[in-house]
């Protein structure tokens, strides 16, 4: 599977993603990352991994929709079979949506369909917040309705007391981290049905989301 990431901040889930292609957890190839921002550290994990970055700046484009024209010739030439949006703060808009029909995760620091819509760490502000005592991260299919699209596997961590949305980032960040390269090989491996919206994954392989105990 040709995998295009794209990012526009740290870059840590990138690299998540590169580090499992590299240990073989995850049969793809990295064959671009494009971000939308010159600062963003996901192109130094590019650089470290050998991935070549393009950088599609919103100031350099009359629109968004002639910047993500740009993106879409850019996943064409490398050949994207699938996209991973790993903390790219853009709306997709439908030129790109439309070419990769189910075929575009996202990555969300939230337990979905709860505290959608916002970018991180407002998600975990807002689960502190509310008072919730386990949220998590959700990995989704991308459609025109952000983060609303179908589900494919999600990690829930407990809220802690003391918690702030600092602390309770980095134990989201963790799970985001491992469940990420789990759900992207699910499609690799054509493991994965949608129907009328709803993801089922071939429980065989499931499971590997889940700790031995809660099996
Ligand atoms: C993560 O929290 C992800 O869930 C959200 O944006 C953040 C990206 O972090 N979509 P990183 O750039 O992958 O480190």
């Amino acid at each position: 599977m040709n995998l295009a990431i794209m990012a526009s901040g740290r870059g840590s889930n990138a690299e998540a993603i590169l580090h499992a292609v590299e240990q073989g957890t995850l049969t793809a190839r990295v064959t671009a990352l494009i971000c939308d921002r010159g600062d963003a550290g996901a192109l130094d994990v590019a650089y470290k991994h050998n991935v070549t970055s393009y950088v599609v700046p919103r100031e350099q484009f009359a629109s968004r929709q002639d910047q993500q024209e740009r993106m879409l010739e850019l996943l064409r030439a490398a050949n994207t079979e699938f996209i991973a949006l790993a903390g790219f703060n853009a709306i997709l808009r439908p030129s790109i949506l439309s070419e990769y029909p189910n075929r575009i995760l996202n990555i969300h620091p939230s337990l979905l369909p709860a505290f959608g819509g916002g970018i991180a760490p407002e998600p975990q502000a807002e689960a502190l917040r509310a008072g919730v005592k386990i949220s998590g991260c959700t990995v989704h299919l991308v459609t025109a309705i952000v983060d609303a699209g179908p589900i494919v596997a999600q990690a829930a961590v407990p809220v802690m007391a003391k918690d702030t949305v600092e602390s309770l980032s980095a134990r989201i960040l963790k799970q985001e981290h491992r469940i990420y390269p789990i759900a992207l090989q699910w499609f690799a491996t054509n493991h994965v049905t949608i129907n009328h919206g709803n993801v089922s994954v071939d429980s065989g392989v499931s499971q590997a989301l889940w700790p031995n105990n809660v099996r």
